[in-house]
């Protein structure tokens, strides 16, 4: 795993887009994986930018595909919740991606687990995931793939933990309203990626990251431990979260 601490939240925006603009620019019909939360926001905005350059050198998303991580169940689409809207109105409504080319879990199939067999085979038969973005909870999980005893590989329907819950209520009127469940990309499903992006923003995360950076012990407690084991990812630290922990440099 690569480390990079970066001195602020743009910077750090600013660098993960650069990391997903060169897999763009390198494969124009690449596969994407993407994620939610307060994070990635900035990555958007900047990729927002960089489409919207003149003089022909704007981001091309024409022949891009993309997967969401995750999503509620319960929420409609145009639940302002829900990642579907989350999605629409922060990143997609604004590039040239082929609405038809960007999948996100539908957690309100009538059939679940066919759903998740579908998910999983719409990122095989796409050629699998060139990329994988990925935000962390504060308890560790990546998409929603929650603290347990083992590592759950595909798609699947989780319950949510109740430090989750708590953590997402914020984007709730109260926490009663913050849904129960939510489907999710596997373990597996992430692993597959040739690259991983992990982003590490915001309040509260200082000691998960202690774990995963200094305690290196690969434990389905902390699902984010896992990408010790895949051969390509950066990660990108807020320099807040890493001069908590000391012994972390400042990247340029
Ligand atoms: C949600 C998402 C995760 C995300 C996490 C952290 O639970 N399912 O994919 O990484 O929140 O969010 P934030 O970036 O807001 O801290």
């Amino acid at each position: 795993m690569k480390v990079f601490v970066e001195k602020d939240y743009t910077s750090l925006s600013k660098k993960g887009a650069k990391i997903i603009e060169e897999v763009v620019r390198n494969k124009p019909d690449c596969v994407l994986g993407l994620a939610t939360g307060s994070t990635p926001l900035g990555i958007y905005e900047e990729l927002i930018r960089l489409h919207r350059l003149g003089g022909g050198i704007g981001l091309d998303f024409s022949k891009v595909t993309t997967f969401n991580l995750d999503e509620y169940c319960g929420l409609k689409k145009t639940d302002p919740q829900s990642y579907h809207f989350y999605m629409w109105e922060n990143f997609f409504r604004h590039v040239n991606l082929k609405p038809e080319n960007t999948f996100i879990p539908n957690a309100n199939s009538e059939d679940a687990s066919q759903e998740c067999v579908r998910y999983e085979e719409a990122i095989e038969v796409r050629g699998g995931l060139d990329l994988q973005l990925l935000g962390l909870g504060r308890n560790g999980h990546i998409g929603f793939n929650e603290p347990d005893e083992h590592f759950v590989l595909d798609t699947h329907v989780v319950e949510l933990s109740a430090d989750t819950i708590k953590a997402n209520s914020r984007f709730f009127s109260s926490e009663a309203q913050v849904p129960r469940y939510a489907m999710t990309m596997g373990i597996g499903s992430i692993m597959g990626a040739k690259k991983i992006l992990l982003v590490v923003s915001g309040e509260g995360k200082e000691e998960v990251v202690r774990k995963i950076l200094q305690e290196r012990v690969v434990t389905p407690r902390i699902p984010a431990s896992i990408l010790h084991l895949h051969p390509d990812v950066t990660m990108l630290l807020d320099y807040k979260i890493a001069s908590a922990l000391g012994g972390l440099d400042l990247c340029e």
